[in-house]
């Protein structure tokens, strides 16, 4: 047996309207380490079945009230996991045959063999659990299609994901700021998705991919003859979206002219196309993404403040990869399975020294540059693993991956060093972040940092592990 915890003992609920046969039975499960309950007929068991939620039932046919058919008929369809097995006078086997076409796992053949049945109710016990199991992984898939493909279970990702379930519901205005290939557009399609206008157009635009005219007349489309060139009306992207929702990637690369008008758009809803004088109103809920620090921007004054506060009514913020590793192996697999299916490849798994790689790699360019890795491995793999050969040659690998080079060989309290510098670095210095990354509390960090730079300042104490842990 594997290590895994113990499964609780089966459920099994036996049903026979004689009382010796339906003892004897309960004794003998029971006696094998099954909980067992029991009903003298198909409607007794029916009102059993709700409490007891058993994983396998054990029947008789013949029964007054309502016998085993009839039970089966009327619990099969409710109890899609429960796996029913029938006990049948010897020589009636077509009420056998009934009773499995009814959905029924099994019979046994009275007077009942006990190895058989001991055998019967083990095989039962599993299929029951193993259907159980299979509808939990397809409603965790099911999940993951609401979350529109998002793949994350780090507390910053669930944080995350929680926020954008919230924040989908209004109409606020959503600024989403990560860095490259962190999934800011695939947050903006969740955002639509799962909010009251996901019946609505979603439309996008590369705030960046067009010059300023262009991109003017791509936001508020244009009238007939507005430029040259403009040889019919043409609708723009507030228009496309109404009842839906905008994003404007790069939002950071909107001139400062057309930052008023967006600005207008965003405090009154309405805009004029190019070259037009009527003004048109539309119902649009604005998503941007930007992976510049928009408040340094107001500073340099190369980006509007007012503009910037009306995009920021709900800020989120894309942990990147290297501070988010514990999702690396979901990513990865996902990634490997979703591109040996492209290509029509047979990959399994990763070798342990692959995965060590991935998970010590920064992963500058995030779950994009992840991605694109995996995708270049699978189609070099030669065999069913995908080794360290097929990953890129991480330059830096032998730099970041100070915490492998470092165990076994410092003491724990410089490694909790190493920790909470390496946390706040991949969080931009919040102390708040850093201890959730962590699972420890903000004021334990604090407290460290006084501690080094009391330290730096000074005494040169080398880290002892005597410190009181006053936070623990
Ligand atoms: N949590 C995730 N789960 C699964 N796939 C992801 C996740 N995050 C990102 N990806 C994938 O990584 C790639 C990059 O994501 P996306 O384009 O949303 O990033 P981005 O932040 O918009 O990047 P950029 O700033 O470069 O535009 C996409 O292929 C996306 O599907
Ligand atoms: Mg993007």
């Amino acid at each position: 047996m594997s290590a895994l915890p113990q499964e609780s003992p089966g459920r099994i609920l036996v049903v026979d309207d004689e009382i010796n046969a339906r003892e004897a039975l309960v004794e003998l499960l029971a006696d094998e380490g099954y909980a067992v309950e029991s009903a003298e007929n198909g409607q007794r068991a029916l009102e059993r079945m709700v409490d007891f939620e058993p994983q396998v039932v054990l029947t008789d046919l013949k029964m007054p009230v309502l016998d085993g058919l009839g039970l089966l008929h009327r619990a099969r369809k409710s109890y899609r996991h429960v796996a029913f097995v029938v006990m049948t006078a010897f020589g009636s086997i077509d009420t056998a045959v009934e009773a499995i076409k009814a959905g029924a796992e099994n019979y046994l053949t009275k007077p009942v063999d006990l190895d058989a049945l001991s055998a019967l109710v083990a095989r039962a016990l599993e299929k029951a659990r193993l259907s159980e199991e299979a509808q939990r992984l397809r409603e965790r898939l099911d999940e993951r299609v609401s979350r529109g493909g998002i793949i994350g279970e780090h507390p910053s990702m669930q944080r995350l994901l929680k926020l954008v379930q919230q924040v989908a519901r209004s109409r606020a205005t959503v600024l989403i700021h990560g860095e490259t290939g962190t999934g800011k557009e695939l947050i903006a399609n969740a955002i639509h998705h799962n909010s009251p206008r996901r019946e609505g157009p979603m439309v996008a635009l590369n705030c960046a991919a067009l010059a300023e005219s262009l991109l003017e007349s791509e936001l508020f489309g244009h009238e007939k003859g507005a430029f040259t060139g403009a040889t019919a009306r043409r609708q723009g992207r507030f228009e496309q979206a109404d009842g839906g929702t905008l994003f404007l990637d790069e939002i950071s690369e909107v001139p400062l002219s057309l930052q008023v008008k967006l600005l207008r758009f965003l405090q009154q809803r309405s805009f004029e196309r190019v070259g037009g004088n009527e003004t048109l109103q539309v119902d649009v809920r604005i998503v941007a993404a930007t992976n510049r620090d928009l408040a340094e921007l107001v500073r340099e004054k190369r980006f509007r403040e007012d503009l910037y506060y009306r995009l920021n009514v709900v800020q989120l913020d894309m942990p990147p990869l290297r501070a988010r590793r514990s999702d690396i192996p979901l990513l990865a697999h996902h990634f490997m399975q979703a591109h040996a299916r492209e290509n029509g490849f047979d990959i399994k798994r990763f070798s342990d020294d692959a995965m060590r790689l991935l998970m010590s790699y920064p992963w500058p360019g995030n779950v994009r540059e992840l991605d694109n890795a995996i995708e270049r491995a699978v189609v070099l793999a030669t065999g069913d693993t995908i080794g360290v050969e097929q990953l890129p040659s991480f330059a830096s690998v032998a730099k970041v991956d100070e915490l492998n080079v470092l165990v076994p060989g410092v003491t724990l309290a410089e490694l909790e060093r190493v920790a909470i510098e390496q946390a706040l670095d991949a969080c931009d210095g919040s102390t708040q972040r850093a201890a959730e990354m962590l699972g420890i509390s903000q004021r334990k960090i604090q407290y460290r940092l006084k501690q080094w730079a009391e330290r730096a300042e000074g005494e040169s104490d080398p880290l002892t592990s005597s410190e009181t842990d006053e936070f623990e």
